[in-house]
């Protein structure tokens, strides 16, 4: 394995934030995952784990070892005439496999289509888009325990999803690196449809003749109409969670904006989304130097060329702070900040 030094981030996180790694190495398999853990060489070195780097802002020089998962392969498990159980390597990129479940009529993550970012990481914040998560269809996953120093394999309930959260950002933060991931994926059709934009955009279309090709091929143009391909503007997709808050504070908002979008979320919880309030504060469209906040999804910073990870950081805070005042509301970011 080649560890280099004083090393780019530039092309490892979708930001495009130039950042220093002190050292960086790419893991091909897990036996040399394994060996930066267990190799006494490399105690006491901070080291920290990237996917396609996608969930995360870097706002300083890194002064230990990033490693790149580069985990690679996908294998069908079990299957018979109603599903299928696939495991695939944590390096995989997401939306290949994706794609490939498309292909072979698996069905369940067809609406989760161009998420940015790998396999690996699509639990770490259980990814969801248009009304599905990945936790609908996950089985289980295996890692190395940094605690225990062994490898570990967790069930659903093990994983503790919730809305963009997991286990991993919670009890096992830095102490746990997916190496794979299983999931169960229906050979039936079964399609989720209910998502507003997704909705209309098939409306045309009877349901009985609408398939998991056209799903994706939906998705795909809805986020490309919507989100900032990272390879022309960085970014790291939503930068924010939508706040979660109880009826109470619908109705007062209501009161000043009686066209407030929310969602029924858990029990007696709502969801509204953060890009409303950040787009009633003022930001949608707004630039800082080279900072900005999209003029198409108020929930997406992006970097416009050059911009330092601090920077970015104080552009969200500052929405932050406005949305607070305004709506006394706490935005939390989705984003890992290094
Ligand atoms: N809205 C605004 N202004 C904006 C953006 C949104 O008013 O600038 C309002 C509109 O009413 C719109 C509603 O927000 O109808 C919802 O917008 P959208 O469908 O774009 O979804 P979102 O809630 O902003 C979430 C996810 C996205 C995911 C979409 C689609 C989070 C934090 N974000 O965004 O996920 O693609 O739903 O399912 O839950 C990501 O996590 O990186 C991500 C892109």
């Amino acid at each position: 394995m080649e560890i280099k030094e004083n090393y780019s981030l530039k092309k490892h996180n979708t930001f495009g934030v130039d950042v220093k790694a002190k050292l960086f190495c790419e893991a091909q398999n897990e036996e040399e995952l394994w060996e930066l853990y267990s190799n006494s060489k490399y105690d006491g070195i901070p080291k920290y784990v990237i996917g396609g780097g996608s969930n995360i802002l870097f706002t300083q020089d890194y002064d230990g070892l990033i490693i790149k998962n580069n985990l690679k392969g996908k294998k069908i498990i079990s299957e018979d005439e109603n599903s299928v159980l696939i495991k695939v390597a944590a390096g995989e990129v997401w939306d290949n496999f994706v794609k490939y479940c498309v292909d072979n009529n698996y069905y369940g993550i067809e609406n989760l289509s161009l998420i940015p970012g790998n396999v690996g990481a699509a639990p770490i914040q259980n990814i969801g888009a248009y009304g599905v998560e990945i936790k609908n269809v996950f089985n289980s996953l295996s890692g190395i325990n940094l605690d225990k120093k062994e490898f570990e394999e967790l069930g659903k309930a093990g994983c503790k999803f919730g809305y963009r959260d997991s286990i991993f950002k919670n009890e096992y933060r830095g102490k746990f690196i997916v190496t794979s991931v299983v999931l169960r994926l229906s050979k039936i059709k079964d399609l989720h449809l209910e998502y507003p934009s997704l909705k209309s955009s098939l409306q045309n279309i009877p349901q009985e003749n609408i398939t998991s090709r056209m799903v994706r091929k939906r998705v795909i143009a809805i986020r490309k109409s919507k989100l900032p391909d990272p390879k022309f503007l960085g970014n790291a997709g939503s930068f924010f969670k939508n706040p979660v808050v109880d009826y109470s504070k619908i109705e007062e908002i209501q009161k000043d904006y009686p066209d407030l979008p929310f969602y029924k979320f858990e029990d007696e919880s709502y969801k509204i989304p953060a890009g409303w309030l950040i787009e009633r504060c003022g930001w949608k469209g707004k630039r800082i130097g080279n900072v900005g906040c999209y003029e198409k999804q108020a929930l997406i910073i992006v970097n416009y060329g050059g911009a330092e990870g601090k920077e970015i950081l104080q552009f969200t805070n500052d929405i932050g702070i406005s949305v607070k005042s305004k709506f006394d509301i706490e935005l939390v970011s989705e984003v890992n900040i290094i």
